[in-house]
């Protein structure tokens, strides 16, 4: 997008894109009471409203399993998940509702995989996440299991993980050696600071970006999320031919 481009776009508030036609939300905390998401089916329902309205029908939702803090279970999430789904009948939304998980890189994430037990969606992907602090020591053997075993595996939020902000080729990397890259939505709007905003930024213009996420845990990041509509490198995305969501529409 040219300089003139931005400015342009950024005067035109009123100019707002929908969701509606290529958004399959592949990445939400929306089961609840099984992780710092939503924390009933009073909850859960206003956030699938609330995401509706943006013009998002179909869910991915993706619990977090993260052995020391979230000790979930695919089985249990995938029977609460039948609850949701049942409430959503019960109420007459039109929405579809999946069950996968956001899995951290630990070692019981290896002991699954190496089980072939990882929850999945679509092309058999594997939504993953990393340590805030570090990068894993063993991130390149998970990948390597993860693609020898036939999963895709999807990296969760590249943009906050800020000891790749100095080392862009990382996720150049990623990108060809075929790990997918899933921006949070948000992040766009600097919820998370300044910083993830502009990697977010450079990784769209860059085109790295294959599926995009509400990552939404709570009522706060719909509010935010309605704002991000207007952002005009949100619309770059969607109008890019780089957004693989809507292949996951079921
Ligand atoms: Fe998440």
């Amino acid at each position: 997008m040219s300089f003139l481009n931005k400015i342009f776009n950024r005067n035109k508030k009123e100019h707002s894109v929908s969701l509606e036609s290529i958004f399959v939300d592949m990445h939400s905390h929306l089961i609840p009471g099984v992780d710092d998401g939503s924390k009933s089916m009073n909850d859960t329902i206003q956030l699938i409203q609330g995401l509706s309205k943006l013009g998002i029908k179909h869910f991915i939702t993706t619990p977090h399993i993260m052995s020391d803090i979230y000790p979930n279970v695919g089985s249990n999430l995938l029977s609460e998940g039948e609850k949701v789904k049942e409430e959503l009948r019960t109420r007459g939304m039109d929405v579809t509702f999946q069950v996968a998980a956001e899995y951290y890189l630990d070692d019981h994430f290896m002991g699954l995989l190496s089980k072939r037990e990882l929850l999945t969606f679509g092309d058999n992907y594997v939504l993953f996440e990393l340590s805030f602090m570090q990068e894993p020591p063993n991130l390149q053997e998970a990948i390597f299991e993860m693609q020898s075993a036939g999963y895709k595996p999807i990296l969760a939020h590249p943009e906050r993980y800020l000891y790749y902000h100095n080392s862009f080729e990382v996720y150049e990397n990623f990108h060809k050696q075929g790990v997918f890259l899933q921006l949070n939505l948000n992040s766009l709007m600097g919820q998370y600071s300044p910083h993830v905003k502009k990697i977010s930024e450079k990784l769209i213009e860059s085109k790295l970006i294959s599926f995009l996420g509400s990552d939404c845990h709570h009522l706060g990041h719909i509010a935010l999320s309605k704002q991000v509509l207007s952002n005009p490198y949100l619309k770059d995305l969607i109008s890019s031919d780089c957004l693989l969501n809507k292949t996951l529409i079921q």
